[in-house]
């Protein structure tokens, strides 16, 4: 970052003496006001519940222009990304800055399918869960597991422990996703096959069985794939925040990334998928499109607590450009198994045309997220709806274990610490229990 020619001024209408804070220039967005010395300078906090107004780090990943509602990583294009490269090669981008050159991506994908296989270990942890629990439960134990069973990876002091446990974590947990799910559905675990795509294999660990042969169809490979690579990260987001206060404790990356996979269950965040394509099943069992009308009318009153669910986004004041992207591949996957006529599909078009053109969602400026259509894809897919969730964390791990490694070589980085507005009661002297 560099320091702005101007500087920002705080008054205070009592008096007190000004406060001059530097400003810094980042490479494209906003600028930010340096209010570390605030506190020594003024006896004050600042007051942002929400993040509303403030930039928690630096940092050089992933950068979203919410009013225009552009995407990239590292400087490229989401739509690029999305259409040009593969998941493992948005990884590599993600984790070391740079794509991947061939020799490189060779090596990068080589090195990640060696370690998709998870110890053997595990199976007997995963069997104490109860058979119907959400896998989203299920994946925040297995991965806060993971520290357990690879202890020469959780030095986040030392660089190669930091990097054993990037690869380990992207490559382990499409593994821990099937693995749950198919202990959901009673069938016996699929172990990964290294021949096979990063997505391919997990496909195949979702929907083989040792009794068949199992080909994953490429077009669906390839929208799973898209899905992995449209949530790959997302800048300072909850769950990424979460990754980074976490980590900021000196804790091991497991233990991170698992508190991660916690924040991100929200319906106001992950679970938003999840969550979208259950509203869309209900308006579907009311009446269908005939329904529309009046359930936008619900979502318009603030008094039924209903929300139009996979719309709206704290940053994207404009379409979430992953969200075309979507709504491409949905297209897709629907023609390639011939669902055209899907009636969830039609529906979503359907919202999404009714509030485009409603004023309630215009003037709050309120547009279709990723996580509008991609519930769509995966159903299509053959992905369980509680599963949703679990496909977005595995997706989302290379950018949590990216943003954690950055802040860990940051040398500004401290553990994080906010403050407070305390409204509590002011001292006071206990009582005797007779006399409360
Ligand atoms: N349906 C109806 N009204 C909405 C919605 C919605 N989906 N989203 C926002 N609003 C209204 C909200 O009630 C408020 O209205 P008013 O100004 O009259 O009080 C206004 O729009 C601003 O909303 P906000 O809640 O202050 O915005 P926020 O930035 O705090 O919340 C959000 C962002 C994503 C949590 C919210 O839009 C939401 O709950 N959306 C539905 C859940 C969802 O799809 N989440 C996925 C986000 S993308 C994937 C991810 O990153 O995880």
């Amino acid at each position: 970052m560099k320091l702005a020619d101007n500087k920002a001024t705080l008054s205070f209408s009592n008096g007190s003496p000004n406060v001059e804070l530097p400003v810094y220039h980042g490479s494209v967005g906003p600028d930010v006001i340096d209010i570390r010395k605030l506190y020594a300078q003024t006896g004050m906090f600042t007051y942002d519940p929400g993040f509303l107004s403030t930039a928690a780090c630096q940092s050089a990943i992933t950068y979203i222009d919410g009013d225009k509602g552009e995407l990239q990583y590292r400087g490229y294009p989401i739509e690029q990304l999305a259409t040009q490269c593969d998941f493992l090669e948005t990884c590599h981008l993600l984790l070391y800055g740079e794509l991947p050159n061939a020799d490189a991506k060779k090596k990068f994908e080589r090195t990640v399918t060696m370690h998709t296989m998870v110890n053997e270990q595990m199976q007997f942890f995963l069997r104490g869960f109860r058979r119907d629990a959400h896998p989203m439960a299920v994946l925040t134990g297995l991965v806060g597991a993971l520290s357990a069973f690879y202890h020469d990876s959780t030095d986040i002091t030392n660089p190669q422990h930091r990097e054993i446990a990037a690869i380990r974590l992207i490559a382990k947990m499409p593994t821990l996703v099937a693995m749950a799910y198919k202990y959901s559905v009673g069938q016996p675990y699929m172990y990964p096959q290294n021949d096979l795509s990063y997505t391919g294999n997990f496909m195949r660990m979702m929907f083989a069985t040792p009794c068949e042969d199992y080909k994953p169809n490429e077009v669906l490979v390839r929208a799973l794939d898209r899905i992995f690579i449209l949530h790959a990260d997302h800048e300072q987001n909850a769950s990424t925040s979460t990754v980074r206060l976490c980590g900021s404790s000196g804790t091991n990356p497991f233990a991170a990334i698992a508190a991660g996979v916690a924040c991100l269950w929200g319906p106001a965040h992950g679970g938003a998928n999840e969550a979208a394509l259950n509203m869309l099943h209900d308006i579907q069992a009311q009446g269908g499109v005939e329904k529309v009308g009046e359930f936008i009318k619900q979502v318009k009153d603030k008094n039924s607590g209903v929300k139009l669910m996979g719309f709206g986004h704290r940053v994207y004041k404009n379409y979430d450009p992953r969200a075309k992207l979507m709504q491409e591949t949905c297209k897709e996957v629907l023609g390639e198994l011939g669902l055209h006529n899907d009636p969830l599909f039609k529906l979503a078009m359907a919202l999404e045309k009714i509030a485009l053109e409603d004023e309630y969602f215009v003037s709050r400026k309120l547009y279709p997220n990723v996580d509008f259509y991609s519930g769509i894809v995966q159903r299509a897919i053959g992905i369980p709806v509680s599963l949703f969730t679990a496909i977005f964390a595995a997706a989302r791990t290379v950018g949590w274990i990216a943003q954690l490694n950055e802040m860990i070589g940051d040398p500004e980085y401290k553990i994080g610490r906010p403050r407070q507005l305390f409204t509590g009661s002011t001292r006071r002297d206990i009582k005797p229990l007779a006399k409360r």
